[in-house]
């Protein structure tokens, strides 16, 4: 029986490549590539084979598709941002047969989901940006899901969240699923994008933000799961927050009560609202309330 060892919303910003580069933008989302450091650490720490990314920027008109083909290699130039990402070379392995068997359980739950392993199907930058810092030694095997769904309901995302679980509970081995999305996407106008590099477009969405992240930190997700359409709608969430439907999909929807722990706190990216944050599982929480009954 297969586990699910982390679950977490991430950031995928461009700028974070911009960040490793010299010129005026060094280091400036160093705190982003941390996290996502830190997460890479604890997947390793777990053993975890395989990283599930739900990618907003891999847009789809019809369906659910899973990319797992056997292998990825490339270099990337993105044609949103070529200023920002550009001649990024990349390679891992994937996992069709976990990719396969999600597809399979999403189609039993009557979501129109395809698993593909063609080669020149390529990946999106949002799993391409966090591969590069979470597996840059090519330990982790990648499987990336479309989550920028434009004619989708909620309700087959979460069910695709939830066929996730259920294909990584018949699974053999131990596997990380990661959000790759924003909280709030008010990208910055053109003319303003230099002064917007570290800051919102609109006040309101930063407003928003800062009380999901409240939400998520006390583990108040009944008021959230109700909250979600509006805020992905008032918010122009990345992808419409598909990825954040999946992945609380998987987790038990408004069930679920984790405090969300923070890796990255809340920061501003060319007007948008980002995050890395972890969404504790119960094994985890057992732990940690053994950990307190120890220190006391
Ligand atoms: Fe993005």
């Amino acid at each position: 029986m297969g586990k699910l060892a982390l679950a977490a919303k991430i950031t995928h910003v461009p700028s974070m490549y911009l960040s490793e580069m010299p010129g005026k933008h060094h280091g400036c989302r160093q705190g982003a590539i941390d996290g996502h450091k830190e997460i890479s650490r604890r997947c390793h720490e777990m053993g975890v084979d395989t990283i599930i990314v739900f990618d907003t920027h891999w847009l789809v008109n019809s369906a659910y598709h899973i990319n797992c083909a056997g292998h990825f290699s490339g270099i990337y130039t993105s044609n949103e941002l070529p200023h920002f990402i550009r001649d990024m070379t990349y390679e891992y392995d994937g996992n069709p047969e976990l990719g396969r068997m999600i597809a399979e359980e999403a189609r039993q739950m009557g979501v129109r989901a395809q698993s593909h392993e063609i080669s020149s199907l390529k990946l999106e930058y949002g799993t391409l940006v966090p591969m590069r810092y979470m597996n840059s030694d090519l330990h982790f095997k990648v499987i990336s899901i479309s989550a920028f769904c434009t004619v989708h309901a909620f309700e087959d995302s979460r069910k695709l969240g939830e066929a996730v679980l259920r294909a990584i509970e018949k699974y053999d081995g131990t596997v990380a699923v990661l959000a790759s999305g924003s909280m709030s996407h008010s990208f910055i106008d053109d003319q303003r994008a230099e002064e917007g590099m570290n800051s919102y477009t609109r006040e309101f969405d930063e407003q928003m933000d800062r009380r999901v992240v409240h939400l998520w930190k006390e583990g108040q997700f009944r008021e959230f799961c109700k909250m979600l359409p509006e805020y992905a709608q008032y918010c122009r969430g990345e992808g419409n927050m598909h990825d954040t439907v999946m992945l609380l999909g998987l987790l038990g929807w408004d069930k679920y009560d984790g405090k969300v722990e923070f890796l990255t706190e809340l920061f501003a990216s060319s007007g948008t609202g980002q995050v890395n944050a972890v969404f504790p599982l119960s094994d985890d929480a057992v732990n940690e309330q053994t950990a307190e009954k120890i220190r006391a």
